[in-house]
Formats: C-alpha cells, structure tokens, sequence
C-alpha cells in the first residue's frame, strides 16, 4: 500500500507511540483488503464504547493510548445515560466503569456525543469519505447521503480518527458501489404493511452481504433509515440504493437488467407480527430522529404509562426539542440519551420487550436475552399505555 511522507513518518514513530500502533492497525488492514492508500477522512464514529461490550480489557487498551482524534468524532451509544443513571436502574459499579470508558475516549479527543445518529448532528456531504463503525449509521451514510465508508470495527474507526485517513477500499471506490441485487417489495394491504423496519428484517435476510437495489418504493429519510439498520441486522448490508430516490441512483444510470431479484412479500412481513405479552416498551433504534419524537408525542398527548416505556435519541436531538420530550415525559415514557436498548444493561433486566424496530428484533434477544416482539409505533404505545 502506498504511503506518503507524513505517513511513513507517523508508521515510524515520530509522533508518538499511539500514532504510531494506530497508523500499524490502518496499514494491516488496508493490506489485508488490498487498499491501493490511505484516503483522509471529514469524520469518524466509534463502537465499542459500552462498559457492557468492551468490558475491563477493552477499557484497558484505552486508557493505555495517548493521542488525540485528528479529525471530528462522536461515540456509538455507551451503556447508560451520562446524567440520571440511577434512576434508569444502573448499578453503581457499572456506572464507575462506565464513566472510566468515557473519560479514556474523551482524553483521546472523542465527542462525547454517544449515538448511533450522528448525521442528524452534524451536516455529512454527498462523496465525503468516512470511518463510521455503527452498523446503521453506516448503511445511513453511504446510501441516504451518499458519504463513503467501509464498516469499521470500533479499534480501526478509533485508528481512523487518530490517523485522519483510512484505507482505500471497498465501499470508498466508487466502482464497488454497484448494486448486486434488485428487490421488489410487495405492498399488501395488512396493518404493517409499509413497516420499514419490517421489510428491511426481510431484505437482509434475502440478500446477505450484496448491495441491493429497490424498486417501486418511495420511502422518505426516517423509514430508509429504518430499512438500513434492519438489513444490516439480518444481513450484512453496508450500502443500499432506492431507484430514484437515495442520491447515487439519481447521479448514475444502474444497469440492473442481469442482476438476480428477490421479492418480500407482504405475508413474510406480516409473519413477524405478534400479538405476545411484553414487560417493557422501547423505540429509538436508531435514536429517534425530531420527527419520530413529534409522532410519538402526538401518540402519547394526554395518555399515562403502565409499563416502562424508553425512548431513545441522540442528546443533541433530544435538547433541541424540550417541549416534545416534556409532552412525552409527562406520560410517563421516558427519553434517554446516550445509550440503547441493546447495549444498556438496564434492558437485561425484562424477560421481554416491545420495539418498533427491525434491527432490534433481530439483536434483542441475543443481546438482552429478552423476548422480542415488534410493532408500529403506534402500536408500541398502545401497549406501554394499555
Ligand atoms: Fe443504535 Fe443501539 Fe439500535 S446503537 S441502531 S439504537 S442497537
């Protein structure tokens, strides 16, 4: 892999040890994936950062790092809010362990801005190359604005914000780009027909780790996001096109003629409908966008809670929307910044959760050992009201 001077310089040594391990991590990987450089990137977002995930040997490798992000980056969820963690129900001792993670991160020059959402914080620009780590906010980027990013792990967006650059390839060359796969969806005429995160919980599981072009449908921001965070969930789905409606199928002509098709078909969406009983409600997978907050005020306007009910959003959405989030509150619901319902151990403790998510349908059970049912948001606080 080619480098330039500044990054021999760095591989060498010259500006400190951390540099140094993070360019050699950088290097690895972009010879293990044949990258022809290192391309600089606008951004990076980092996984790993829940005590719940990386645990004391990930915390460890942190805090042994000394250097200080070359570019701007925010976290992926952490596994608490960072202000009201008792009353969310987390101990003590996590809490602790917690915050040492955030410190190391922030010491490293990490926005403590904890989402998997970042886009709604700050502009991202159609063909600017990133290193986001988040599997959702990945598929977010490059297919909803049109941004260039490979699917980091946690260490190598870390590396990238250090470095300010990572490797050439894969999704950052346009030539891989190309859809691989055409999907048709059927409509139907059922009551979850037109569930995003439904169809998306499909999707992927029909087309893996292609990159798949839609047909016929009109989806708006909010419901592709929904779409890209289920099938990278039950797929592996890092990009994804909407003919005539996600930017790279407006600016290049597809030709889709000898591609396979797949169909999801209204009855598989519906199948993952049930009517089981949960303890808990919880929507904001991804963090909720203003939008979806409005709705689920709408929803919630003079109603009472009888079972806990989380809303999740980024802090910066959350703050710069009080009146909605007072509205929601005054129900009784609850929203919380910082973290999710996959990566808080606070949802460990339901033996089963409600969610309006596609992806957290698929990552409930296996990361909360929680039953998980899905259903529209209006649904969901039906449920946390009835
Ligand atoms: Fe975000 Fe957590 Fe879902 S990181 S996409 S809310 S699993």
């Amino acid at each position: 892999m080619y480098l330039d001077n500044d990054d021999e310089r760095v591989l060498a040594g010259e500006f400190g040890e951390t540099r140094q391990k993070m360019m050699e991590i950088l290097v690895a990987l972009g010879e293990v994936y044949g990258a022809e450089k290192l391309v600089p990137i606008t951004s990076a977002q980092v996984s790993g950062a829940s005590y719940k995930t990386i645990g004391k040997w990930g915390l460890a490798w942190l805090q042994s790092l000394n250097a200080r992000a070359a570019v701007p980056a925010v976290l992926n969820p952490i596994g608490m809010p960072r202000e009201g963690w008792q009353e969310f129900g987390i101990d003590e001792e996590f809490a602790r362990r917690q915050e040492e993670v955030v410190e190391a991160y922030r010491k490293l020059g990490i926005r403590v801005e904890c989402t998997c959402t970042p886009y709604y914080l700050r502009i991202t620009e159609y063909g600017e190359h990133l290193a986001w780590s988040e599997s959702s906010a990945v598929a977010y980027a490059n297919s909803v604005l049109g941004a260039r990013t490979n699917r980091e792990g946690g260490p190598s967006a870390l590396a990238a914000a250090i470095v300010g650059k990572t490797p050439y390839y894969g999704l950052h060359v346009v030539e891989n780009r190309r859809p691989q796969i055409v999907v048709e969806v059927e409509c139907g005429t059922g009551p979850h027909a037109g569930h995003w995160g439904g169809i998306g919980h499909v999707a992927g599981k029909k087309v893996g780790n292609k990159i798949p072009i839609f047909q016929g449908i009109r989806p708006n921001r909010d419901q592709l996001k929904a779409l890209g965070a289920a099938m990278a969930a039950t797929g592996a789905v890092a990009l994804f096109h909407v003919d005539k409606i996600t930017p790279e199928s407006r600016v290049f002509t597809f030709d889709t003629d000898n591609l396979d098709r797949v169909t999801v078909t209204a009855d598989e969406v519906e199948a993952l409908f049930t009517e089981t009983e949960v303890e808990a409600v919880a929507v904001g997978c991804p963090h909720c966008s203003a939008d979806e907050l409005r709705e689920l005020a709408e929803l919630l306007r003079g109603k009472t809670t009888t079972k806990p009910f989380y809303i999740f959003a980024a802090r910066g959405v959350a703050k710069h929307n009080p009146d909605l989030v007072s509205v929601i509150e005054r129900s009784g619901a609850r929203v919380i910044p910082d973290t999710c319902m996959v990566v808080s151990p606070r949802m460990d403790e339901f033996a089963s959760i409600m969610v309006d998510s596609g992806k957290a349908l698929a990552y409930v059970p296996g990361m909360c050992g929680a039953l998980a049912r899905i259903g529209t948001r209006k649904e969901c606080v039906e449920v946390a009201t009835s």
